[in-house]
């Protein structure tokens, strides 16, 4: 596996940004049902990430999650409540917040390296400042790969290049929905290793769902747990042990514990 902090090249560095605060105020949501029924989604949630801050949502499967990652995300306004980042209201999608989805999404037809570039083409950035794109692929690990088209690429490595898609925009906030949900079982650890190393250079904050609750507490500063649908907050629990951590640590399994028993799965713990 590649390691990404002996690949970083200096040029790289240059491109660390500070992290969004964002603040999610009272926020309560709902769709709209055929018959005219609403269906509640989140139900009264407030939670905040701090400026470079890992936050880590566990919930049951169909309880929010996504549609609060889709508010935070600014691609719709929350029905009650405030979502702000830095203080100011999100109204809509920004650049300064990008969205990893669990499908890598790659234009098939375009090289990793065209794939990446193209939020920069979206923004009419000049090509000579497409070095972005080069320092981002530096940083997953996919130098190499920058003329292999998609299906030359394993899983994790197209995961690689959607995240060097995300960074290339040198986010403030990284919107994570399982985004390593797809991948097996070994890629998806080397995988957390190296989300972990990103971000503890990059600067960024990360607001990540995963049903994984190791992979919560292997990679978060705090994690938070939901309840079933509508999502409330169950419980937040700050992971209060230094990186790396090991999923055999006492500490590690008792978090592993409670995590479990606040998502009612005492019979698993
Ligand atoms: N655009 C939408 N219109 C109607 N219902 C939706 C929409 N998006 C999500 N839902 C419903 O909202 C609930 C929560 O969905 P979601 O946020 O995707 O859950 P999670 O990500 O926690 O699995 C589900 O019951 C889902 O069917
Ligand atoms: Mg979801």
């Amino acid at each position: 596996m590649v390691n990404i902090a002996r690949e970083l090249q200096p040029s790289a560095q240059a491109s660390i940004t500070a992290g969004a605060r964002i603040e999610i105020a009272n926020v309560s949501h709902h769709f709209a049902q055929p018959g005219g029924a609403s269906l509640p989604v989140l139900d009264h949630v407030s939670l905040q990430v701090r400026p470079g801050e890992f936050v880590a949502l566990l919930g049951p499967s169909g309880c929010g999650k996504s549609t609060l990652l889709r508010l935070v995300a600014g691609l719709e306004p929350p029905a009650h409540g405030q979502i702000t980042q830095d203080g100011q209201p999100i109204e809509r999608p920004d650049p300064s917040r990008i969205v990893v989805f669990q499908d890598p999404t790659l234009f098939p037809w375009r090289t990793v390296r065209d794939n990446v570039a193209l939020g920069l083409q979206a923004r009419k950035v000049p090509k000579d400042q497409h070095a972005r794109v080069d320092e981002a692929l530096a940083l997953v690990g996919l130098s190499e790969f920058a003329a292999s088209y998609p299906h030359q690429l394993s899983g994790g490595m197209a995961q690689r290049a959607a995240l060097a898609r995300a960074l290339v925009n040198e986010p403030q906030l990284l919107i994570l929905d399982e985004p390593l949900g797809k991948l097996d079982s070994l890629t998806r650890l080397s995988m957390q290793g190296e989300l972990l190393k990103l971000w503890q250079r990059a600067g960024f904050s990360v607001l990540l769902v995963t049903h994984d609750v190791e992979e919560a507490l292997f990679l978060a500063d705090r994690v938070v747990v939901f309840s079933p649908r509508p999502a409330r907050t169950v419980k937040e629990l700050a992971v209060d042990l230094p990186h790396p951590r090991h999923r055999t640590q006492p500490r590690f399994v008792e978090l592993r514990q409670q995590a479990l028993h606040h998502l009612g799965l005492d019979e698993v713990a």
